[in-house]
């Protein structure tokens, strides 16, 4: 039985039709809103193109980027537990940005072992990122039911809403989260509480905060500038959807810890003083010598953070899991109504 029925956003979303415009129009107004801010700025999000989500996977590899590794180590640890918590009647399982869904299928397998009775739902941003997934999970599991959906969480979100005739379980997994500072990262986790039901779960991955500023940061820094690129492809895209005419040898990247906001920050820093053109915008932007276009913010979370967090928000905390260095935490929440 091949199940890859994928839904793209316009197809799905609001009992009609979005038009694929309305995508780049999205895009389009969100740049101009960006740029013509007086500290530029750029949601992360439009970096996951399919490039971008394979850089992205580039960076899950590198030796760096520890998240990846305790993440997985957190995940092969303690599948069985997850596996025994979550079972039960049927569910939904939902998992906002999937990507390349690498450390899903370690539960995955664990599950369908298990003998759970789910459908998975991965939701991503790039079309080709869930196209992908799919195919690898038909051939590694030919007897998982999948629905895949090209949306953003938000999207997501209101999909989850939509169908609640089954339990739902929500992953969000890799410090996802990390991009919204703690603000939004409340706002975003009472919009995800909305849309589901008493007793649904979420299983949340936090990188935590820890004394070596270090380590994080190298993480950002990798030695073969795949990070760099990984950034830079905002402006490439920029360049071939919008007509922008960005020179990306003179932007290089930055990445700096912000102590107040307990974040990675990250920057594409303008080399000279330069205009850029975007054709689809119809308009010119000045860059100075050294201004600092942001393009990402990844914060890190206490265990303190996160209890308050769930606590303030209603969710009830089932169980917090750690990798053996306690680098990161999967937090599995029960929603409480
Ligand atoms: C996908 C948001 C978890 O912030 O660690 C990795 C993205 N950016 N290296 C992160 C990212 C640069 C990543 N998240």
């Amino acid at each position: 039985m091949r199940n890859d029925n994928i839904s793209t956003k316009y197809t799905v979303i609001k009992n009609g039709k979005i038009a694929l415009a309305d995508l780049n129009q999205q895009f389009s107004e969100d740049v101009l809103r960006g740029l013509s801010r007086s500290a530029k700025a750029l949601p992360c999000k439009y970096i996951y193109d399919e490039t971008g989500s394979q850089l992205f996977c580039r960076i899950m590899e590198l030796p760096e980027y520890y998240l990846t590794r305790c993440e997985t180590e957190l995940l092969e640890m303690h599948k069985d537990s997850i596996g025994s918590l979550i079972d039960g009647e049927r569910c939904n399982l939902v998992e906002l940005g999937a990507g390349d869904g690498k450390k899903t299928k370690i539960l995955l397998e664990q599950f369908l072992e298990m003998g759970i009775d789910f459908q998975y739902c991965p939701v991503d941003i790039s079309e080709s990122a869930v196209k992908q997934l799919a195919s690898e999970l038909n051939d590694k599991f030919p007897t998982l039911e999948m629905n895949g959906l090209v949306s953003d969480y938000f999207d997501g979100l209101r999909l989850l809403s939509s169908q609640n005739h089954a339990r739902t379980v929500v992953l969000f997994l890799g410090s996802n989260i990390g991009n919204f500072s703690p603000q939004e990262a409340e706002a975003f986790l009472i919009r995800l509480r909305d849309s589901l039901n008493h007793g649904d779960l979420v299983l949340i991955g936090f990188d935590l905060k820890k004394a070596d500023i270090g380590l994080i940061l190298r993480a950002y820094n990798d030695s073969s500038g795949v990070t760099e690129q990984f950034n830079l492809n905002i402006l490439k895209r920029i360049n071939t959807e919008l007509g922008g005419n960005f020179d990306i040898g003179k932007f290089r990247y930055l990445s700096t810890w912000d102590t107040q906001s307990n974040a990675v920050k990250s920057f594409l820093v303008s080399t000279c003083d330069q205009t850029v053109y975007i054709e689809g915008l119809d308009t010119s932007f000045l860059f100075r010598d050294g201004e600092q276009l942001h393009t990402e913010s990844s914060h890190k979370f206490s265990e303190h953070d996160l209890s308050r967090m769930a606590a303030k928000i209603g969710f009830d905390v089932i169980r917090n899991f750690h990798d053996s260095k306690r680098y990161f935490a999967n937090t599995l929440w029960k929603v409480k109504k």
